[in-house]
């Protein structure tokens, strides 16, 4: 089963990939442009598009262990992953500050220091920027094994990208301890195998 569904991925090239990560954000202007956003239009754009990078950014995670754990190769698809959460978070922030702050960064300051789960989020970001930045072969390159280890910076900023999810909300919902349930677990398995091996 694995083995033929790993078959079928060898003809997806990672480039369809990219083009199926943009699929959330047509439904997200479909959605917009519908009236069917919700009452709360910018609250509504803001949370899909976090929602969105939130997934992306679990599923770069899940991506090794799915490989060690059920030998189901998503490799390839690393890259285009990872580069399609920071995209959508990118996007999530913009929202924020285009649409919720109406660029008043002033105001936008304030409140990244008033609420600590604006100060998780902003952290997570900061964090992925240079994983963006080097996600090019080029920078695999020259950097060789600095360059695995800069980007173990995505577990930190999983958990606080996590941490800001949920404390956002006013109580955590199923739905955020199952996510936070999920992330823990992909961590453990995940540093379990960097203690098994070198590689990480
Ligand atoms: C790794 C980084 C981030 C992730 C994974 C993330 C994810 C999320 C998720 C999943 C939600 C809730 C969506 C829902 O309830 O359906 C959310 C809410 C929110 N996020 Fe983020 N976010 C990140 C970074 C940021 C940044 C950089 C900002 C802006 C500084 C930000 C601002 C907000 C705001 C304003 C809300 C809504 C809070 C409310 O309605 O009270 N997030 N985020």
């Amino acid at each position: 089963m694995i083995a033929q569904l790993n078959a079928l991925l060898r003809r997806l090239p990672p480039g369809a990939v990219y083009l199926l990560g943009l699929l959330p954000l047509g439904w997200i202007v479909w959605l917009t442009l519908s009236g069917g956003i919700g009452v709360d239009p910018v609250k509504g754009i803001e949370h899909r598009l976090g929602k969105v990078g939130l997934w992306f950014l679990v599923g770069g995670l899940a991506i090794t262990p799915a490989l060690r754990l059920t030998r189901l190769n998503l490799i390839r698809y690393r890259r285009a992953v990872g580069l399609l959460a920071f995209f959508y978070i990118a996007l999530h922030l913009v929202a924020w500050v285009w649409l919720d702050m109406g660029l008043l960064w002033r105001q936008a300051a304030t409140d990244l220091l008033k609420r600590p789960y604006l100060f998780l989020g902003i952290s997570a970001f900061a964090l992925l920027i240079p994983l963006a930045l080097t996600s090019n072969d080029a920078s695999v390159r020259r950097l060789r094994g600095t360059w695995r280890r800069l980007h173990r910076l995505v577990y930190p900023a999983v958990l606080l990208g996590g941490a800001h999810y949920l404390w956002q909300m006013k109580v955590i919902s199923i739905e955020g301890w199952i996510w936070a349930a999920v992330v823990v677990g992909l961590l453990a398995v995940r540093f379990s195998f960097f203690r098994g091996s070198s590689r990480g």
